[in-house]
Order: C-alpha cells, then structure tokens, then sequence
C-alpha cells in the first residue's frame, strides 16, 4: 500500500511480523522490524527518501563500500512509557554525530533535520515495535555507505542512507569484566577512533576475542604511543569514581568516540553537586587506586550497554575485583535516573526525549 508520512513516502509490508515476537525474549540485534528508512546520493544531493518494507538491498561486486569501508553508523533507542508515550533519547546529538562522522570519512553530510525527520517517520510508521516492557527498546540504527561501482581508490560519489531498528533487550546481562589492552590499539592520534566509522568496530574484534577466550567480555583500550592512558571500552565510554569525584578520559584528543550517554550523565551529576574530571586517566592511577581500595565505582557508558557497572578489571595476569555492585552508589542512581526519564516515569526536566 502506497501512502505518504508529512516528509516522505510510505510504502507499508503487507504483512506485519510483529505478532510473531517473543517481547520477553529479545536478544540484541537479532530480529528487525518491518519497515526500513532508504534515501540516495547522487549528483551533489541527497533524494529519493522514503520508507519502504524491511528487505535486502541489491549490491554490485564492486561497491566501493565493501571494498574502502566508507561505511559510517549511529545507534539511539526509542522507548515505551507505561502511558504508551514513545521517547526517543537525544537523537539531535547523534544526528550532529553523524554529520561528524561523515565528514571525517570523507562522505556527503545528511543534515541534521532530515536525519531527524527520518527516524520520526520510520518510528511513527514501526511504533507498535517499540517493546512496552521496562529494560527493553526499540534501537535504532542510521548508516551510510558508498555505492559506487568502481574499484579504484577515491571518494565515492553516490551514497545511500538508510535506517533499521530492532527492538531489543539488555546488551550485556550480568556485570562486565574488561582487560586492560597493552599491545593492540583501537586508535591512534590523527586517525577515525573518534568516528562511528564501521571499520573501528571490524579492527576491534580479533584482539577482543582474545580476552574473550580468557573470560573478560570486552578491551579496555589504552592510548596507541604508550599504552599508559585509558581511554574507553568496547562500545562504552569509560568512567571511575575516586574519592567522591567522577573520573574520566577526555573526550579532546580525536581517538574516542564521544558518547552520548556519558555526556548526559556527566551533565546530569554536575546537577547533582558532582566533581567530574575529563583528563587523561592513566592505568597507573586507576591500578594503585583498586589495590589501595579507593576506586568506588567503576562503569562503562553506552547506548546499546546502557550503564554497564564493571566487575573485574584484567591487567597482564591479574584479575583485580571491584566493589560490590550492590554498594555502587553512583551508578546505581544514575542508571535509575536515566531510565525513569527515558520511560517517561519522571518529568524530562532537560529536554532530552523526543517525542512521537
Ligand atoms: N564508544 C564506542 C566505541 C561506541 O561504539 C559507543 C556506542 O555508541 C560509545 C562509546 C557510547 O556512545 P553513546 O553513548 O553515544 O552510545
Ligand atoms: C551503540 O551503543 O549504539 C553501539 O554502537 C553499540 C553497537 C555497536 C552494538
């Protein structure tokens, strides 16, 4: 059936697969909903956008996109308040961080506004996919590639922009054990780390899967020259409580990917009379502090992660303990806070829902 949304139009599947979903069973990432977001570059300009039946997209041998990896993404989530109420966290930032990313990969901007006006229509048009119950979303999933058919080494100019979503439940299900990585690197000084660049994420996975043969389920990363600095984790930004005051890597060199989550609880517990430090957090410091027993709290910060409290810190051939979950005051509240607001069960004093 053909129909139009105020910005695009619609064409709707014909058949839905939502009653087929087992909501209490959601793994991450696993099933899609019905419908995807699609829209071409060509020519200078970005057209054609429209929203059409989850399918496969057709692709040429050649696709400079698998080839070169200009392949950029984004995840947000939208949630289900008890009154029926869909939020969606803060999608302006990760349009603004899109439009960085694409920049940086040498690809043509979406502007913010249509990339907004794109996740609102595939939401309104999907939103009986978004799960109703508590710990569970609907992520969202925005990403470009290049599409020209040319293997030769340059910019590509014909690109597609597209959004999936997938409604999902907990990314990690207990507390997350992470090993401190010395030798390989996520980013260096001057490269992508700081992109939602997908070959970031494909580098990533051999030396992860290393510490996960070991037990640990993710990397923390250190800086590329000495690995004496850290600087995030997995697909978490990284942050430590010491003495009352959050510590956590600064976001100024271009090697970590600025993270929506950490931003807004960093300006969230400033609010709350907070110390937070954003400098270079050596291994060293964070080390001393677990053995003299002055680390509080210890987690990673993400949208897929959510608030994910650390449990085990791997360095070389020690597994150091961290406290308690139950006495990690910090994150605690703030993942409470965090969630009431995104299931709209408290006022959204700062404005961070979009509504649908
Ligand atoms: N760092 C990396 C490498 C990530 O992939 C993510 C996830 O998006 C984050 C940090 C956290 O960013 P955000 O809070 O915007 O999801
Ligand atoms: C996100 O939190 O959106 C991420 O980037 C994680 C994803 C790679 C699963």
């Amino acid at each position: 059936m053909q129909t139009n949304s105020k910005s695009f139009p619609i064409q709707l599947t014909e058949k839905s697969q939502v009653e087929g979903v087992e909501w209490d069973k959601l793994e991450f990432g696993k099933i899609f909903s019905d419908h995807m977001f699609i829209m071409e570059y060509a020519d200078g300009s970005w057209s054609n956008g429209e929203i059409v039946p989850f399918q496969a997209i057709p692709m040429h041998p050649a696709m400079s996109a698998i080839h070169y990896g200009q392949s950029i993404f984004e995840g947000l989530k939208a949630y289900k308040s008890k009154t029926g109420q869909i939020n969606i966290f803060r999608p302006e930032l990760n349009a603004h961080r899109f439009a960085e990313s694409a920049k940086r990969m040498c690809m043509p901007e979406v502007p913010e506004a249509l990339f907004l006006e794109a996740v609102r229509a595939l939401i309104e048009v999907d939103q009986n996919w978004v799960p109703a119950l508590e710990g569970y979303s609907l992520y969202i999933r925005p990403f470009m590639f290049a599409t020209d058919h040319f293997v030769g080494i340059k910019p590509s100019e014909t690109y597609k922009f597209m959004i999936l979503t997938s409604p999902v439940g907990v990314y990690y299900s207990e507390p997350v054990r992470v090993k401190i990585e010395e030798h390989y690197t996520r980013a260096a000084v001057g490269g992508v780390g700081r992109a939602k660049a997908a070959g970031n994420y494909g580098a990533s996975l051999y030396p992860a899967k290393q510490c996960q043969l070991n037990g640990f389920h993710q990397l923390l990363w250190t800086d590329a020259v000495e690995h004496k600095y850290i600087e995030e984790s997995g697909t978490m930004n990284i942050i430590f409580q010491i003495g009352g005051k959050l510590i956590t890597p600064s976001e100024d060199s271009d090697t970590i990917l600025r993270g929506i989550t950490k931003r807004t609880l960093i300006e969230l517990v400033k609010e709350w009379g907070i110390v937070v430090e954003e400098r270079r957090v050596s291994v060293e410091e964070i080390i001393t502090a677990i053995r003299e027993g002055k680390l509080e709290d210890a987690f990673g910060a993400g949208t897929a992660a959510t608030i994910a409290q650390i449990a085990v810190i791997g360095y070389r051939d020690e597994s150091l303990q961290l406290p308690p979950i139950e006495s990690r005051v910090l994150s605690n509240r703030i993942k409470t806070y965090l969630d009431a607001v995104k299931y709209g069960e408290i006022e959204d004093v700062y404005g961070w829902n979009m509504t649908i």
